[in-house]
């Protein structure tokens, strides 16, 4: 190729890059499937070794170009970053809100969420991004403009077209959960020391003084504030910045009152739970800019917001005794028995110590002070043991050997420890449980307490006697009317028309859940095919690993569980699926797939029968109804269509992890 076309496609490239890494770290939407994108890197990388003068600092290959720094520079904020006043109840955000209506009137306000992160200030120079500092003391910060280059939702370049001489942005730097866990393990890996959270885990990364590492921990960014804003309010700001490029966080709302801002709060309080980065609160702003100025600072913070902090996830108790839980594989996982203690909200009692290692680790004790954190819909768990408030007597707490329930000596496996008696009563239990649960066969009307009854009088040895149940004993049994009665048998009746891959799962093999169940079933139609693989068979699956394989083939050979299956289809439970052609799921639906280049690991047609298979279409070619194109290797003119048209493009895994994201969201097939 001449220097002509080399420059023209190397400015091609850079657009494309920029483009698709701004689609995937801003809008988080992608674009092209990693290995495109890859394979685009490394080739303008190649062009920009060949023609260095080419360059740009905006192209995505100059994020970490730079070299270890001995030292950050300390320098001084164009303008000062102030700090939030805190509120912690209603009433004193009640409070702050009549002092701003007594100095200005009413007013409407923005309340975005508090990002538990590290602020930051960033400089754009006509747009280009020429210094990043930490917010320091406020007025002095440190330059780590080479790290922050790094993060990959700040725009090297502003997407505007004629940006200002100056621009100061700021916003909060933050690690998401799941990136703090990769981080938090490879370290663990390493020996090194863990970072208590992702915050910490933040502030540590930007200090580093090697960009390549803080490159390789992908620290994101949210911008929220411009202090010399062309635009009259909030709104229009937080609109202005993500027309330049940057990544706003989505949830913020626009409140015109107090009730709304009181509405915002209570919302986000458990919805925060499941969003993938850590929020401690609420910001709330006077959205009009004219009126924040009226309304200025004081000392070190506006009067013009306030942060409204949530309740601590964390608090302080004492362990009052230590309890072993039994579960439906036999696991045995220890409890610590709590002084009840206030925390987001709830009294907690209990707390989760995870496994026999993880109370070694942190060496709890009965009679500990411990802290306890509960989030969301977290189970609480002991984080830590205050070992210098321990009291002098403590002995270290050594696990059971023996099951608490039926006193089998139990085994060790891996990092669990289990009762191996299929016959212990608390394992029946469980099972049970798990049999009746939602997600398994729906049964309504079996609760926890009925459950212990029909174990403990011996009633019930095994999933299948309870489709032996009969009105009289069922309405015999401790508040148990006729009327609900009637209900758990007319439930358990239900039960024998639920398919197949949701018997597969109810039957509580380790390993196999509600995905694995559907996956397992497609190729094994039935219990006795399952029955009759072998560990090979199994583990030929895609997405079926050998430890998986293992468990299902040793379940089977049990005999106990071989009289299970028999009996259960002896009373009509679907024990084999109706018809091998049958939709899997129905989680496609309504979905148009183009497949174009060679996938990875199967064939066109494999690909096909998969999507057919989950209710989704398959056609040849691309159009604006086209809802995914799945590409692989020398994928061609169909991926050039898709991506003029703006379709999602997928690479083979990725539509693997669509598939299974629709599929653990419930959609299982019903009974025809
Ligand atoms: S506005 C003049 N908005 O909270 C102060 N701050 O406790 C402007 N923070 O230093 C700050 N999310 O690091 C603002 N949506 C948000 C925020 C936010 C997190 C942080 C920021 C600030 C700290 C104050």
């Amino acid at each position: 190729m001449g220097r002509e076309q080399d420059h023209e496609r190397l400015v091609q490239l850079r657009e494309i890059l920029n483009r698709a890494s701004y689609r995937y770290y801003v809008l988080d939407d992608p674009e092209l499937p990693d290995s495109v994108y890859d394979q685009y890197y490394r080739e303008l990388q190649a062009l920009e070794a060949r023609y260095p003068a080419w360059i740009t600092p905006d192209s995505v290959t100059q994020r970490v170009g730079a070299e270890p720094l001995q030292e950050f520079q300390t320098v001084r904020h164009r303008i000062p970053l102030y700090s939030l006043d805190n509120v912690f109840t209603l009433e004193e955000l009640s409070q702050w809100e009549k002092r701003v209506n007594k100095l200005v009137g009413e007013v409407e306000f923005v309340c975005e969420l508090k990002i538990d992160g590290l602020a930051l200030a960033l400089t754009y120079e006509k747009g280009l991004l020429t210094r990043g500092l930490t917010r320091g003391d406020g007025h002095l910060g440190e330059d780590i403009t080479t790290n922050i280059r790094t993060i990959r939702s700040v725009p090297l370049q502003l997407q505007i077209p004629e940006p200002s001489e100056l621009l100061e942005v700021r916003g909060e730097a933050f690690i998401p959960f799941q990136e703090f866990d990769r981080i938090n393990s490879e370290r663990a890996e390493q020996g090194e020391k863990l970072f208590a959270n992702p915050r910490n885990a933040c502030a540590g990364t930007l200090r580093q003084l090697d960009p390549r590492v803080v490159s390789a921990r992908h620290l994101n960014f949210f911008a929220y504030s411009l202090p010399n804003s062309p635009a009259l309010t909030q709104d229009q700001t937080l609109a202005f910045l993500k027309s330049c490029g940057f990544r706003v966080n989505p949830h913020w709302a626009l409140c015109r009152n107090r009730k709304e801002v009181q509405d915002f709060i209570e919302y986000w309080l458990t919805a925060r739970h499941q969003l993938p980065y850590g929020t401690d609160g609420v910001v709330i702003k006077v959205n009009d800019l004219h009126l924040q100025e009226e309304l200025g600072f004081n000392a070190k913070a506006p009067r013009w917001a306030v942060a409204y902090k949530y309740p601590p996830e964390e608090a302080v108790t004492t362990v009052q005794d230590i309890t072993i839980q039994v579960g439906r594989t036999g696991a045995l996982t220890p409890v610590a028995e709590l002084q009840p203690v206030l925390l987001a909200g709830t009294t907690v009692a209990r707390a989760t110590l995870h496994n026999q290692d993880r109370i070694t680790e942190l060496d709890v004790r009965p009679g500990d002070s411990v802290i306890v954190r509960k989030a969301g819909e977290i189970i609480p768990e002991v984080v830590k043991v205050l070992q210098e408030l321990r009291p002098s007597i403590s002995q270290p707490y050594s696990f059971p050997t023996v099951c608490p329930v039926c006193h089998t000596p139990v085994v060790r496996e891996d990092i669990l420890v289990r009762c191996p008696n299929h016959r212990c009563p608390q394992v029946l239990k469980a099972s049970v449980a798990h049999w009746c649960s939602r997600a398994a066969l729906d049964i309504q009307g079996i609760g926890e307490k009925l459950i212990a009854q029909l174990v403990d009088t011996g009633r019930v040895h095994s999933l299948a006697d309870l489709y032996t149940l009969t009105l009289d004993e069922l309405s015999a049994y401790e508040r148990m009317g006729t009327k609900s009665a009637q209900n758990v048998l007319a439930s358990l009746a239900h039960s024998k028309t639920k398919p197949w891959p949701k018997v597969l799962f109810g039957l509580g093999i380790r390993h196999v859940g509600q995905t694995m169940a559907v996956l397992l079933s497609k190729v094994f139609p039935s219990a006795q095919a399952l029955a009759q693989a072998s560990i090979q068979d199994i583990s030929a699956i895609y997405g079926v690993g050998a430890e998986i394989a293992q468990s299902i083939h040793h379940w089977f050979e049990d005999p106990t569980h071989q009289q299970l299956i028999q009996a259960l289809e002896a009373h009509g439970v679907q024990i084999r699926g109706t018809d091998g052609q049958t939709l899997l799921s129905e989680s496609l639906l309504g979905q148009t797939f183009v497949i174009t280049g060679t996938l990875p690991t199967r064939s066109r047609e494999e690909c096909t029968a998969l999507i057919e298979r989950h209710g989704g279409k398959a056609t040849s070619s691309v159009s604006k109804k086209t809802n995914f194109v799945v590409a692989g290797e020398k994928a061609g003119s169909k991926l050039t269509r898709a991506l003029e048209l703006g379709v999602k493009v997928l690479s083979e895994d990725e539509l693997l992890a669509l598939l299974q994201a629709k599929l653990s969201q419930g959609k299982l097939p019903e009974p025809e």
